[in-house]
């Protein structure tokens, strides 16, 4: 195969597949999806890491540069050469050889949705030297789902920019979290996912947004360009709400505020709250004109 890109070594299902490369270290990066296609079955996974290696160390340590050209190529990929991990996170069944007399009877029971050929988690692995590739638009379209109503693209695949789609009637059906360093992109892949349920008309969602983030355009701090909104994109769809009477958020004004009497708070919420108050107050954190104070509930803390 022309596009193939190495060829599985060794590893498993906990650790990764290990790949030894046959192509330049620079033409994968770590985070990239590739397939590796072996027997009966289709294995997608993630590049996980890149690393170099040596069949013997001492050809690794010192420089090829003073040896002929001939015996420095030789050495190069062969005893010297790169390995690639391969975390492998899908398996679809591609089903029996279309020659095999068994491949009709799958094909009908695929048909009857009897036999749901994937893609599935991976259970399996394939054999030593099975080849290896980078995943194309069409695995990636057969992962992540292809064109169509309710299927919006949230990125691009890192080397080839392949789309990258989500299914949003089904993502909707499920809880679902953002996790990530600080500045790896929660915020904005957050806005972009409401933005592509507002769009689609999906889903309704109520934010609770600590740090006013979403409605109103922002700045990107690292490009300087303005981010825009939910509210800018989607006008009055969007109603933005705002905690305490007069209160704007970020300098705007919102549809509405929402205030909360004193003769709304029963014991029983203090009550509620106490344990986290209590932590609060010995961290010097309330101060005398907080919500506390004013609902004389020092007593309790
Ligand atoms: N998908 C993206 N495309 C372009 N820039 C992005 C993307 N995601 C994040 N960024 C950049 O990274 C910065 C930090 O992202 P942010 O969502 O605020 O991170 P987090 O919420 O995880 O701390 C943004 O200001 C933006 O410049
Ligand atoms: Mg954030």
């Amino acid at each position: 195969m022309k596009e193939a890109i190495g060829y599985i070594v060794g590893g498993g299902l906990k650790e990764g597949f290990r790949i030894r490369l046959t192509v330049p270290a620079d033409r994968v990066q770590e985070g990239s999806f590739v397939v590796c296609d072996d027997g009966r079955y289709r294995y997608f996974g993630l590049v996980t890491d890149l690393q170099l290696g040596a069949t013997d160390p001492r050809f690794a340590d010192e420089k090829t540069d003073r040896l002929q050209p001939a015996i420095q190529q030789a050495l190069l990929g062969k005893t010297l050469y790169t390995t690639l991990m391969m975390y492998p996170t899908l398996l679809m069944d591609k089903g029996p050889d279309f020659g095999d007399p068994e491949r009709a009877a799958w094909q009908a029971r695929v048909e009857k949705g009897q036999e749901i050929p994937g893609p599935k988690p991976v259970k399996t692995v394939p054999a030593h030297h099975a080849e290896v590739r980078p995943a194309n638009e069409a695995d990636v379209a057969q992962i992540f789902g292809e064109e169509g109503k309710g299927m919006f693209v949230v990125g691009h695949t890192i080397e080839q920019g392949y789309p990258v789609r989500l299914d949003l009637n089904r993502f909707v059906k499920r809880s679902s979290g953002i996790f990530g360093a600080t500045g790896t992109g929660k915020s904005f892949l957050t806005r972009m996912m409401l933005a592509g349920l507002m769009r689609e008309d999906v889903a309704g969602a109520l934010v609770f947004d600590m740090h006013n983030e979403y409605a109103f355009d922002d700045t990107d701090t690292d490009r300087m360009v303005t981010v825009r909104g939910l509210r800018t994109l989607f006008g009055n769809k969007v109603q933005v709400a705002a905690l305490g009477r007069g209160a704007l958020v970020r300098g705007k004004q919102p549809d509405f505020t929402l205030e909360i009497a004193l003769s709304d708070f029963q014991t029983g919420d203090i009550e509620l709250l106490g344990e986290a108050l209590k932590r609060v107050w010995r961290r010097g954190r309330i101060r005398p004109n907080s919500l506390t104070y004013r609902c004389n509930v020092s007593g309790l803390l």
